[in-house]
């Protein structure tokens, strides 16, 4: 059975809006263990938009399940990652003026520093995965720099429309099954919603998903109508 590893990023966007400490990602990722979480990802950003230091810093005590760092792949996170030891590393790419990560990874143009960068946060016992297109040179690319895991970025799938959508399916069903085949264990994410995440599932082979957007905006719908009454009550005094 796939495992769901949920991202709470977007409460931490959410509190960030305000400067203040509410919504708390940490009780965020304890309510979604508590709801079936099979583990909790964070993405610790370099302009720190939306996850904190101290976020990570709590939740490597709070996590019950496994902690996912994803973050870039550069001597700052790394050495954060060395001392926080989450069970699982992501190295995504990161640029600053995206709104959220914009494509996989280019382990092929980075083959060295990876392998470097790798090799210490094996070093410190932390699994590594990474973040990349379902195209078959990154994929070997990734058993070469010696990754445990890819994520394979299912966004163009998520965005694409009609036949594009069926091809670009069709490209993470051969990127499984080729990670599978080299060795990689092999998590799916980015764009993941209720309807789209159907047919990914169809497909077997993924190991675990990592979803954000799509459970937190459902999460601010299917709790309005509680959170509404309660101040309802408070104000209307019953
Ligand atoms: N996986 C990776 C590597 C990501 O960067 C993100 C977004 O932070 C996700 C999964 C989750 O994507 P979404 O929020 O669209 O579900």
């Amino acid at each position: 059975m796939p495992k769901l590893g949920v991202n709470v990023d977007h409460i931490a966007t959410l509190r960030q809006a305000r400067g203040g400490t509410e919504p708390d990602p940490v009780t965020a990722a304890a309510m979604a263990e508590l709801a079936g979480a099979d583990g909790i990802t964070v993405h610790l950003r370099e302009d720190r938009r939306h996850i904190q230091d101290r976020d990570v810093m709590l939740l490597r005590r709070t996590v019950q399940t496994h902690l996912n760092l994803e973050m870039a792949a550069t001597d700052e996170m790394v050495a954060i990652a060395m001392k926080v030891v989450p069970d699982y590393v992501t190295l995504v790419p990161e640029k600053r003026q995206e709104l959220t990560t914009e494509g996989g990874l280019d382990v092929v143009k980075q083959k060295q520093k990876l392998t470097k960068q790798i090799d210490l946060l094996h070093q410190a016992g932390i699994t590594v995965s990474l973040f990349v297109d379902p195209d078959l040179a990154q994929l070997k690319a990734s058993v070469r720099v010696k990754a445990d895991y890819i994520e394979i970025h299912t966004g163009t799938y998520c965005d694409a429309k009609g036949s594009a959508k069926v091809a670009e399916l069709a490209k993470i069903e051969e990127a499984i099954k080729a990670g599978k085949k080299l060795g990689l264990g092999v998590n799916a994410g980015h764009g993941l919603n209720y309807q789209n995440i159907r047919p990914v599932l169809a497909l077997g082979g993924v190991e675990e998903y990592n979803i954000g957007h799509s459970i937190i905006s459902r999460a601010v719908l299917v709790g309005l109508d509680r959170a509404v009454r309660e101040m309802a009550a408070l104000v209307h005094g019953c």
